[in-house]
């Protein structure tokens, strides 16, 4: 069950701050987003200045149901309708043609908008008393770890959010995948919270996941989503010989521990011992991460889990928060 303890009286305030033009971070399945009116250009400008984001950098726009999507973009492929019926409300994002409705700030300049249903409760709830639609990134500063609880949010931003709407730690965890639907075929631009299984057996055929280095969209370059701390990438079994080698060299060592070596001895400063559902990592890793920032890490250790189901979403995101210092 998630823990909410944003009120219906809290929700009604925060839709009349985005009605005022102001920033609202709001919960939902995935993080926690920074929201804005999405129509009011104005507005959404605050979001780059808050977050310290280039302005060329593509927001999602968040609505309240699926039947609403024909408002927001100009034409929805037989397969994107499908995705979006069956996925929604959910962790996917689709991408398609914008619609009038949308500003060129919202998309960076592009022709195409990322549009998302949130499963969340707080977050449909804003949306409907609201009665538009918001964009919404991730609420942490450009770069850092996504926030996945209320109080992470107010770590990252503090004051550049007007408003700040408890809905308890994400249920998800890591962000929604995002799929490029204009064409016939789609393709995987950022994997996330819906597996490609499970996209593949609704679609009925194979898709394309692109490889970490060389994607062109921005947001998906290499450093991103990253700790202070450097994180470093091993093998599952050097893991732990990692670990006691950088406590060795002078380094405050945080260990992602993998479960096949749980209990054996550690040499480092602190360990996270992970969890053997792909579902509980998900849901801890942007946690694990903070706390081990917040032990005084400067090293953290680390392997990919296995690439398939939410495990290709989570191995992405370490290869980002490993940046160009990846050794995998
Ligand atoms: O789960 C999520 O998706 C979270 C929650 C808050 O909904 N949001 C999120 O937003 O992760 P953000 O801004 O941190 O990441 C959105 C990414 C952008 O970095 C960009 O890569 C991609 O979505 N994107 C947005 N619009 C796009 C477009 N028109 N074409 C291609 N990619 C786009
Ligand atoms: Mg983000």
């Amino acid at each position: 069950m998630v823990r909410v303890t944003a009120t219906s009286d809290d929700i009604e305030k925060a839709a009349d701050v985005l009605r005022a033009g102001g920033l609202v971070a709001l919960p939902t399945e995935t993080v926690y987003g920074l929201a804005a009116n999405a129509e009011d250009p104005v507005a959404v400008s605050r979001i780059f200045q808050a977050k310290g984001r280039p302005p060329s950098h593509p927001l999602i726009v968040h609505i309240a149901a699926a039947e609403h999507l024909d408002d927001w973009v100009e034409a929805v492929p037989p397969a994107a309708r499908l995705l979006a019926e069956h996925f929604w409300p959910g962790p996917l994002t689709l991408v398609l043609r914008r619609g009038p409705r949308v500003p060129l700030e919202a998309t960076g300049g592009l022709e195409m908008v990322a549009v998302r249903v949130p499963d969340h409760p707080v977050a449909r709830e804003l949306l409907r008393a609201f009665g538009g639609g918001v964009t919404a990134p991730s609420a942490n500063r450009f770069g850092s770890v996504s926030p996945t609880t209320a109080s992470d949010v107010r770590a990252e931003l503090g004051d550049a959010v007007d408003c700040v709407l408890d809905g308890g730690p994400c249920e998800v965890g890591v962000e929604s995948t995002i799929v490029d639907a204009t064409a016939d075929t789609p393709t995987i631009l950022r994997p996330g919270g819906v597996t490609r299984e499970d996209l593949e057996a609704v679609l009925g055929y194979p898709l394309t996941v692109p490889s970490t280095s060389g994607v062109r969209v921005p947001g998906q370059h290499p450093s991103h989503y990253a700790p202070r701390a450097r994180v470093v990438l091993v093998a599952p079994e050097e893991v732990v010989a990692e670990s006691a080698a950088a406590q060795e060299r002078g380094h405050r060592v945080g260990v992602f521990l993998p479960p096949s070596f749980a209990g054996a001895p550690v040499r480092a400063h602190a360990v996270v011992a992970l969890p053997a559902s792909m579902a509980a990592y998900a849901r801890g890793l942007y946690g694990y991460l903070r706390e081990l920032d917040q032990q005084g890490c400067d090293l953290i250790v680390a392997s990919l889990p296995p690439q398939e189901g939410l495990g290709l979403a989570i191995a992405n995101r370490l290869r980002r928060a490993a940046g160009p210092r990846s050794t995998v």
